[in-house]
């Protein structure tokens, strides 16, 4: 590396690391002052209090601003003494009422957002997923189903072929869904398995060729018994690749030989690999993967919470397995919201329930006392909200998490930092008064949200659009904003609909946020999410400090997030 170069972050951790076990040369001024002579002690003491007139704990800091809001660029946070390295820091986190997830991070209910595929791609990393509502309630009902019967590496649903299809149709459709396989199951009308088309006969030459006359037949084709997939399937499908070489496919049949899912030699092997990642897959007592699902507090035809409704609902998704449900409203400092959770709390004593949103210890307080775990904050920060420009109300982020996080420690409940995250940093400083966090925008781009990727002028895109635009209020979450789905009636759309650049796989955007909550950690000297809570010191950014954090003065070849 140049001299001056400025080293990698794993490099800088690495010396950090080097120096905390054994000989170091550059750090050695700064090792533990052991030996030293009162007059010494008395020396290092004063920097001490010299950081404490500039960086405050949260309880110093908040108040003295409690003349301006603050959100996540206004704020910064201070280094502190460590011994923690950040691969070595912990991130798990309750939401109150015994869910426990081991990363604070979930998806937010949207319906560009979450929706089963993603709900599991969230828990198989070790959070949460929302699965929104802006669906008829057998959907929502078969998409939590669909999480919670997952079994990891098993695809359940496989893109099949038909005996009477023309090899230029499957390339029709790879060509239009832009899949990246090119082998498919043959099944016929009744779902039973016909073959399988290979990879290497999907081609144009044979485009007029019918998929019957191309397909290796069933006999020859090697299938598993649903019923034999046992207690570890992964562990099943990796032994068969074993003792089968040059086959990469496994399909999963029951006993009347239809197609029940398939396994692939590179999803297995990838599995089999993150079986020793740090953070665990969350799943429930019986190992199903966790879920949670929203629901709004809807009115019936008089105008009155819909009670009868809403508990056949949410009994119907409890049923399934449900983990936690969430009152999803834009403003949860309400009557019917009150009432919705007072109800579920009722009739469901020991469903963890989430609840929001707020600003306010108010808000807090009237939830909690309600019945909610957790409570949801955040009130115009999402990156598709205009509910500050459109109804003049919201706080900045921070200030609103500072303030719903006291109350929420006097009630004990969790606080939830809902929208406005969009980068790492933004993460951890929310950690720093909160359970968790919800993200949207950050997960919309992912080949797991709902949606078709686009192309405009060369790049990749997938719609995203806020729950409060006018499009998603007519696909039924009016009722979040306090509206009707009357399509007659004029409302004020709260958000906007949008496009987010097409990104990696959920797991790959969550080992970059990750990533950069453990950095954040490590230079706080916490260990897990409680320290990194009590450890916080904060100091305000100027405008010019604020220029300072990001690139400046160069031309970027590369994101940096
Ligand atoms: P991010 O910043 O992660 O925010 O994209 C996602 C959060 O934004 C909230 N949300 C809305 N807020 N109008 C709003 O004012 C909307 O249309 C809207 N849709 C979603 C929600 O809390 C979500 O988790």
């Amino acid at each position: 590396m140049l001299a001056g170069a400025i080293s990698p972050r794993a490099t800088w951790w690495q010396e950090f690391s080097d120096y905390r076990s054994g000989p170091a040369s550059a750090f050695s001024l700064a090792k533990p002052c052991l030996g030293l002579a009162f007059s010494d002690m008395a020396a290092i003491k004063e920097p001490e209090s010299l950081d404490a007139t500039f960086y405050k704990p949260a309880d110093a800091f908040f108040p003295a601003y409690n003349h301006i809001g603050l959100t996540f660029d206004d704020v910064t946070l201070a280094t502190l003494y460590s011994e923690v390295l950040p691969h070595e820091t912990l991130l798990d986190t309750s939401l109150g009422g015994g869910l426990e997830l081991n990363i604070p991070i979930i998806s937010s209910d949207m319906d560009t957002v979450t929706e089963s595929r993603m709900a599991i791609a969230m828990a198989l990393s070790g959070g949460l997923g929302l699965i929104h509502y802006n669906m008829p309630e057998r959907d929502q009902l078969s998409e939590v189903s669909r999480v919670k019967n997952h079994v990891h590496g098993l695809i359940q649903e496989p893109i099949k072929a038909g005996p009477d299809q023309l090899i230029g149709d499957v390339l029709n459709l790879i060509e239009k869904k832009h899949f990246a396989f090119s082998t498919f199951p043959v099944v016929d009308g009744q779902g039973k398995l016909v073959g399988l088309l290979p990879g290497h006969v999907v081609k144009l030459r044979y485009a007029k060729r019918k998929v019957m006359e191309a397909l290796t037949p069933r006999n020859q084709v090697e299938t598993l018994n649903k019923k034999d997939l046992g207690r570890d399937p992964i562990a099943k499908a990796d032994k068969f690749f074993t003792d089968h070489p040059g086959i990469h496919k496994l399909l999963v049949v029951d006993d009347q030989d239809r197609l029940h899912g398939l396994f692939t030699m590179s999803d297995v092997e990838r599995i089999t690999l993150e079986r020793n990642a740090q953070f665990k897959p969350a799943r429930d007592a019986n190992f199903r993967l966790v879920c949670g699902a929203a629901v709004s507090a809807t009115r019936n035809a008089f105008g009155e919470l819909d009670r009868e409704r809403i508990l056949a609902h949410v009994g119907s998704l409890v049923e399934r397995g449900l983990d936690v449900v969430a009152v999803s409203t834009a403003h949860g400092h309400s009557k019917g919201v009150g009432d919705a959770v007072r109800m579920l709390r009722g009739a469901f004593p020991k469903l963890p329930i989430i609840a929001g949103n707020v600003t306010s210890a108010a808000g807090v307080d009237y939830l909690a006392d309600c019945g909610a775990n957790a409570v949801k904050v955040g009130q115009g920060p999402g990156s598709i909200c205009t509910t500050r420009i459109v109804a003049g109300v919201g706080i900045p982020q921070l200030t609103a998490l500072y303030v719903a996080s006291r109350a929420a420690n006097k009630k004990n409940v969790v606080v939830l930092a809902d929208g406005g995250i969009t980068k790492s940093g933004d993460i951890v400083k929310s950690l720093t008064l909160a359970g968790a966090v919800i993200c949207g925008g950050i997960f919309a781009g992912c080949p797991e949200a709902p949606g078709e990727v686009m192309e405009f002028s060369g790049k990749r895109y997938k719609q995203y659009r806020g729950m409060g635009s006018f499009a998603a209020m007519k696909a039924g979450s009016a009722a979040r904003y306090g509206h009707t789905n009357d399509s007659n009636r004029k409302v004020a759309p709260e958000g906007v609909e949008a496009l987010k650049e097409v990104t990696g796989s959920v797991d790959r955007v969550l080992a970059q946020l990750i990533g950069g909550i453990q950095s954040g950690m490590g230079y706080l000297g916490a260990a897990n999410l409680a320290q990194l809570r009590q450890k916080a010191r904060y100091i305000r950014v100027s405008p010019a400090g604020q220029r300072e954090a990001a690139p400046h003065d160069v031309v970027e070849l590369k994101a940096g997030t």
